[in-house]
């Protein structure tokens, strides 16, 4: 992919202001909550009956917190987002059979959790280079799939 100056300064900006650990937990558990079938992955995390449940598990805050900081690993890598992710893409297909949609679904998840938390720095341009960060980094998790 090829950014432009003012792309990377959007996304590198609005990641400075991320709470990491707070905006994982809540984008994962999104995640289960609003598509419960990515329930099956986490059958290890115990409790995942309801919203209140997945919300209050610390199995999902902690691996929620995990996910987003290895897409932070992303924004410091623009240039190199494949290379980046090549063994995570391995082990999400070779160990764990993550379907790739997931990556999409949970793309889209963060673009909403980035709205409802940074409203006000989450402009249009913001978000149309949010946008296009998380289709990259989905498409870089699911490139060495076979
Ligand atoms: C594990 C990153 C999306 C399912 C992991 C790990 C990382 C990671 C860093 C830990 C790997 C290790 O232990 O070495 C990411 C990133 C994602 C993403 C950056 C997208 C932005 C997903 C999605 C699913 C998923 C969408 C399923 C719906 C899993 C599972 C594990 C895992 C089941 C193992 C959890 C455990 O039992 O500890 N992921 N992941 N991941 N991921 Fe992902």
């Amino acid at each position: 992919v090829n950014w432009t100056a003012e792309e990377k300064q959007l996304i590198i900006g609005l990641w400075a202001k991320v709470n990491v650990a707070e905006c994982g937990a809540e984008a994962l558990a999104r995640l289960l909550i609003v598509y419960p079938w990515t329930q099956r992955f986490f059958a290890s995390f115990g409790n995942l009956s309801s919203p209140t449940a997945i919300i209050g598990n610390p199995m999902v805050r902690a691996h929620g917190k995990k996910v987003l900081t290895s897409f932070g690993e992303a924004v410091k890598n623009l240039d190199s987002i494949k290379k980046c992710f090549a063994q995570l893409s391995k082990l999400h297909c070779d160990k764990l059979h993550v379907d790739p949609e997931n990556f999409r679904l949970l793309g889209d998840i963060l673009i909403i959790v980035l709205a409802a938390n940074y409203g006000k720095e989450f402009t249009p341009a913001c978000q149309a280079a949010w946008q296009k960060m998380v289709r990259v980094v989905a498409h870089a998790l699911a490139h060495e799939y076979h």
